[in-house]
């Protein structure tokens, strides 16, 4: 596949779907902004596989025919864009869910006490159906001229609360080592290639590291990144951090807490290790990358294929452009997180609103 650069929008809730899940037009406007702004490869926000997988109800769903129309008008869109690719991530919330109509489910009962919620066990024979969502999802992506789908791996969300012994202490075939802990993921990727061949590109934000005592840790994680590998997965996107975690997750790390360069971008030393065993596997680096001169580095040295980044293009979707146009100043966010806020109801960035206001009331 031809993508038009090496920099990917990492996926980013946005919030801005009509009531409950449609694709709207603020969306694909939203998304062209990135496209027209020069991201070579936009990774949709998380959009939920099943209504019970939802996070909101400005939460992008693709779970059945109602939705397609407009996740077609989306990609066509940015299909105008040459060389510019459209890739949609699927999740299911798992034991992070707090939904009005659906008691949130995990493998295993360990409370979550961010919403105080006990979550339902799947039952072994109920597995199979919850693996079935994503593939179906992915089938319809694929028929909705998406480029390629991305599985929400990571984040204490349903495919990561299988991986990690946190969240996972079953004692089927989906619980106990990595190579059952990893199976659910698998047998998705593996009953989507029996669907859709293997030209469509598959891609995971994989979990390496929980950041919570008796979590998934980065020696497990690069174990799990070796068998999506094997399994044939086009691209990894290794993350960490779950709902419990404190702010200072490495989800979004804000500046305050960066001491010094090599702190920016946090997951490198971990990308450093996936490399050699990446074969023909792309390696996406995630995670507080805002300097360009460094980013041109990693690519430059190969210790990773692409550039991902989330914040930066809240505050600024036409970053790539302002770079390649010779401005090489790092991007403006500040990693602060208050678009955390935004993400639910409309996401935006809550210092380049006020910044602006400001600005019109100098004016
Ligand atoms: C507002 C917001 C929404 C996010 N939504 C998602 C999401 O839907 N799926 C996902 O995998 N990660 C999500 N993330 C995490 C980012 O993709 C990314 O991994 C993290 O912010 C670190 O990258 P950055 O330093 O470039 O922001 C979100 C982050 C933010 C700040």
């Amino acid at each position: 596949m031809q993508i038009k650069n090496r920099i990917v929008r990492s996926a980013t809730l946005e919030g801005l779907a009509e009531k409950y899940g449609y694709v709207s037009s603020r969306l694909i406007k939203f998304h062209e902004e990135l496209a027209r702004g020069g991201t070579g490869l936009i990774i949709t926000g998380a959009a939920a596989v099943d209504p019970s997988g939802s996070g909101g109800p400005y939460q992008v769903r693709i779970d059945n025919e109602s939705y397609l129309d407009g996740h077609r008008k989306l990609t066509n869109k940015i299909h105008e864009y040459s060389d510019i690719k459209i890739a949609i991530q699927l999740i299911h919330v798992g034991r992070q869910g707090y939904h009005p109509k659906y008691h949130p489910i995990a493998p295993s009962a360990v409370l979550y006490p961010i919403t105080n919620i006990m979550p339902r066990v799947l039952r072994t024979d109920e597995v199979d159906q919850y693996i079935k969502m994503f593939v179906d999802a992915s089938v319809n992506a694929y028929e909705c001229g998406y480029d390629m789908v991305q599985l929400h791996g990571a984040h204490g969300y349903l495919l990561s609360n299988f991986l990690s012994p946190y969240t996972n202490k079953r004692n089927d075939i989906y619980g106990g080592d990595i190579e059952n802990r990893v199976r659910f993921i698998i047998d998705i990727y593996n009953q989507t290639r029996d669907k859709l061949g293997k030209s469509f590109p598959i891609i995971i934000k994989s979990q390496i590291n929980d950041f919570v005592p008796g979590g998934l840790e980065d020696d497990d994680g690069i174990s799990i990144v070796e068998k999506l590998v094997e399994t044939g997965f086009d691209g990894v996107e290794p993350s960490g951090g779950i709902g419990e975690t404190p702010i200072i997750t490495k989800q979004a790390y804000p500046s305050k807490f960066i001491k010094k360069p090599e702190d920016e971008n946090y997951f490198l030393p971990l990308a450093k290790k996936l490399k050699p065993i990446m074969k023909n596997s792309a390696l996406i680096l995630v995670g507080g990358i805002k300097n360009p001169v460094s980013a041109e580095e990693i690519l430059k040295n190969r210790w990773a294929d692409f550039i991902s980044m989330s914040r930066p293009l809240i505050y600024e979707p036409d970053l790539p452009k302002r770079w390649q146009e010779g401005d090489l100043t790092p991007a403006k966010c500040t990693s602060c997180n208050s678009c955390l806020e935004t993400m639910g109801t409309g996401l935006y960035c809550v210092i380049r609103k006020k910044l602006e206001e400001k600005d019109s009331k100098n004016i």
